[in-house]
């Protein structure tokens, strides 16, 4: 097959995660930039990106490269496309911009001269237009502007990757499935040990890192790739891909959730249950202040309360809580934590060997490990005891590795649609996950809060990522793309629709 550029986006502080992930996947040319690795590959690899990858938000199709000063020589770019390769009247479409130039401020406007462009286009052929629709379009492209250097793109994603499909519940900040996974690769978990997060929230760090351990591609959860509804889409290639479950692998440890709130520890257990991983994964309610010591090595991956959305009154107690615990209760264990302000770490009052410079949306992030052990770091140090590796060190010494990169990411100029991010302003946030919030609200409000556990589904019977889900209608405000096959992969797509020439499976919004 024809082997063509290719663009996987992702967060800042990922891209070399990513790069590994291309290149084990087989992708040729991964070269690293800023949020995006880019690389080259046929369309099966162009799938593959898309079902396999836990750290890309999207994978974009370049179409054309070229050079503008103004909108005006945008539109006539554009204009010069083949349009009728990618579209027919019949069609929606929509436009994202990112812009990284003075020469062009308003992204919008850029937006909308590429629109015009391609509806110019076909008016001018046939006297008809396809329309464009922001939700859910057949065709959604991406165009990019670095000063004056345009690139055109077919995002092949279509929703953003961190919509894995498997999302029931949520709570008030869930981290960003990307972001969580991403992060987990950070750490170089080998699915090794146990893992354990004690603010688990609604569990995404214990689907992802089950999900790993299992290696069990997200993709199966998925209900569309926007390269689905492509002139050229090859459904038998698809279905190839999705019924290979041959990386898949047993993991013979445990992952643990724990919550303060009932609801979060509710909302982990269906999260869970709906990957198809309740086998491997435990959630309980309970109090960080009740840590103790694990009964199995492992590693701790945490995201606690920044003091953002959510307050709790003694903030600053619960980090020096943090701080004491894996100091009693972890030594010999490894934890990463991922907090916003310098404040916080500070009441931990451990000293870090790596961290991280992460932005988690809009908020300048720090992930950073520290290295447990008894006593005094004098005395380990005296018994052969190593805190840092030598590459944490040689990290730890460039303290210019993110600053250079933080007044760029400040500068630009997007109307793209960013992964849903716990603390942007509700204009912002995806109607799927204000849907999901919102009835999260109601329940919270409702007063009971039954404490028994559920016991386990049916549904962990059976093959390693869970057994086959059958058929029903997806849920209200459900982010399961693939609705029924979740954790199942040899019935859902075919007779979900997923055929040749067949009949489309319902779109989102007339769900
Ligand atoms: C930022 S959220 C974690 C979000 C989670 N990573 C997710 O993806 O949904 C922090 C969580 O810490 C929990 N929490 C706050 N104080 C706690 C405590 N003392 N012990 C355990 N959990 C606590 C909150 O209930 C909340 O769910």
């Amino acid at each position: 097959m024809q082997e063509f550029e290719l663009i996987a986006k992702t967060f800042q502080g990922l891209e070399e995660v990513l790069a590994q992930e291309l290149t084990e996947l087989g992708a040729n040319n991964v070269q690293i930039g800023h949020r995006m690795v880019s690389f080259s590959g046929d369309k099966a690899m162009m799938y593959r990106a898309n079902f396999c990858l836990r750290t890309a938000v999207r994978i974009l199709k370049p179409i054309k490269h070229f050079q503008a000063q103004d909108a005006d020589a945008v539109y006539q770019a554009v204009r010069s496309v083949d349009w009728n390769q990618y579209l027919d009247v019949t069609n929606t479409f929509a436009v994202d911009s990112v812009i990284f130039s003075s020469e062009f401020r308003h992204s919008k406007f850029v937006a909308y001269k590429v629109k015009d462009a391609i509806v110019d286009y076909f008016r001018d052929q046939t006297g008809e237009r396809p329309n464009i629709r922001i939700t859910n379009p057949d065709v959604k492209l991406n165009i990019h502007i670095a000063d004056e250097d345009c690139t055109l793109s077919l995002d092949s994603s279509g929703e953003s990757l961190h919509l894995r499909g498997y999302r029931v519940a949520t709570v008030e900040a869930p981290i960003n499935e990307v972001l969580a996974a991403g992060l987990i690769k950070l750490t170089g978990w080998k699915a090794d040990c146990d893992f354990i997060d004690p603010f688990c929230g609604s569990g995404t760090f214990l689907v992802e890192a089950a999900l790993m351990a299992r290696n069990i591609y997200p993709g199966v959860f998925r209900k569309e790739f926007g390269f689905e509804r492509w002139k050229d889409f090859d459904a038998e290639l698809l279905q190839q891909i999705y019924d290979d479950d041959s990386q898949e692998r047993e993991f013979s440890h445990r992952i643990y959730g724990y919550d303060l709130n009932y609801h979060a520890v509710e909302a982990a257990m269906k999260n869970v249950r709906s990957a198809g991983v309740d086998s491997i994964v435990q959630v309980q309610q309970q109090d960080f202040r009740k840590f103790t010591r694990p009964e199995q090595p492992a590693i701790l991956v945490t995201n606690p309360p920044y003091g953002e959305r959510l307050t709790p009154p003694d903030l600053i107690s619960l980090y020096q809580t943090i701080g004491k615990s894996l100091k009693h209760e972890f030594s010999g264990g490894e934890a990463w934590i991922i907090s916003s302000k310098e404040e916080l770490f500070e009441n931990i009052g451990l000293r870090a060997s790596l961290k991280v410079q992460i932005f988690n949306g809009k908020i300048d992030c720090d992930f950073r490990k520290y290295q447990l052990f008894e006593g005094k770091l004098g005395q380990y140090r005296a018994e052969g005891g190593e805190v840092k590796t030598d590459e944490e060190r040689r990290l730890m010494s460039d303290r210019t590795r993110f600053r250079a990169r933080r007044d760029e990411f400040k500068q630009r100029i997007t109307n793209e649609e960013e992964p849903r991010m716990p603390y942007e302003t509700d204009d912002d946030l995806d109607p799927e996950y204000l849907l999901l919030r919102r009835k999260h609200r109601e329940f919270q409000d409702s007063r009971f809060a039954p404490r028994t556990p559920r016991p386990a589904g049916k549904r962990s019977e059976g093959r390693p990522g869970g057994a086959p889900r059958k058929g029903g209608p997806r849920r209200d405000g459900d982010d399961r793309r693939g609705g029924s096959r979740g954790g199942m992969k040899k019935e859902g797509y075919k007779r979900d629709g997923f055929r040749k020439g067949g009949p489309r499976r319902p779109r989102r919004d007339s769900e």
